[in-house]
């Protein structure tokens, strides 16, 4: 795992990563190509060459043969997470600015039994309740190829332990992959950082 402020890398964008971008504006280029620039230094660890990393029809990065990953991208920072196939079947990571998750957007991103938590809960519970269901959604979905809306997904989270897990309710049976994977979270500075691994 590889995380680094964004920087101008565009530069060092393969040509069939270019078209994902080139109608962005200056911020989304920079967060895009310094995520394929974490991504590439990411596999320089793994002793992979360094190979494109184009875009999916939902906009989800594919791997080249050998390994698979994730990026995530929030305001200045960027983090890229690469795994040798065969190591993990999924992978998903995101980042979050914790007070980003306004009470205006609880009810959406929600379930009734994840409001209902909040009640009593650290001020940064939302926050991670979004990211956990990104992190999922990251992992599952190169492997299941649908989209999952935020009501079907649910997040049982053990605070002392950082760790979480996912139940998926909705009714695409492959999805219930979800149920497999381990998550990890943690708090830093403004951020919430969260990981989602199935083995
Ligand atoms: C795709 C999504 C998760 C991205 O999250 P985000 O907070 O907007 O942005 P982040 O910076 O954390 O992540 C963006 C990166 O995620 C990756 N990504 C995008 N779509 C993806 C997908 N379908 N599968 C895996 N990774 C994906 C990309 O690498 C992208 O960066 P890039 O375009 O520069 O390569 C989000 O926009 C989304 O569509 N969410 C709805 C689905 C969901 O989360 N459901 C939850 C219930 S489980």
């Amino acid at each position: 795992m590889v995380a680094a402020w964004v920087g101008d890398h565009r530069d060092e964008l393969f040509p069939t990563e270019r078209p994902a971008v080139a109608r962005a504006v200056e911020k989304r280029i920079r967060e895009f190509a310094t995520g394929r620039h974490l991504a590439r230094r990411a596999f320089d660890m793994l002793g992979l060459p360094r190979a494109a990393i184009p875009s999916g029809q939902a906009r989800e990065p594919l791997w080249p043969k050998g390994c698979i990953g994730s990026i995530t991208h929030s305001e200045a920072l960027a983090i890229a997470a690469v795994a040798a196939s065969g190591t993990l079947r999924g992978i998903g990571i995101d980042l979050e600015v914790v007070e980003r998750v306004t009470p205006a957007l609880y009810t959406r991103l929600m379930t009734p039994r994840e409001c209902g938590l909040l009640q009593d809960a650290d001020s940064r519970m939302p926050g991670l309740l979004f990211s956990a269901k990104e992190a999922g959604y990251k992992a599952v979905n190169p492997l299941v190829g649908t989209f999952i809306g935020f009501q079907e997904a649910e997040v049982y989270v053990d605070w002392p332990g950082s760790r979480f897990t996912l139940r998926y309710t909705g009714e695409h049976e492959p999805n219930q992959i979800m149920q497999q994977g381990e998550g990890f979270f943690c708090f830093f500075e403004r951020y919430v950082f969260t990981l989602f691994i199935i083995r």
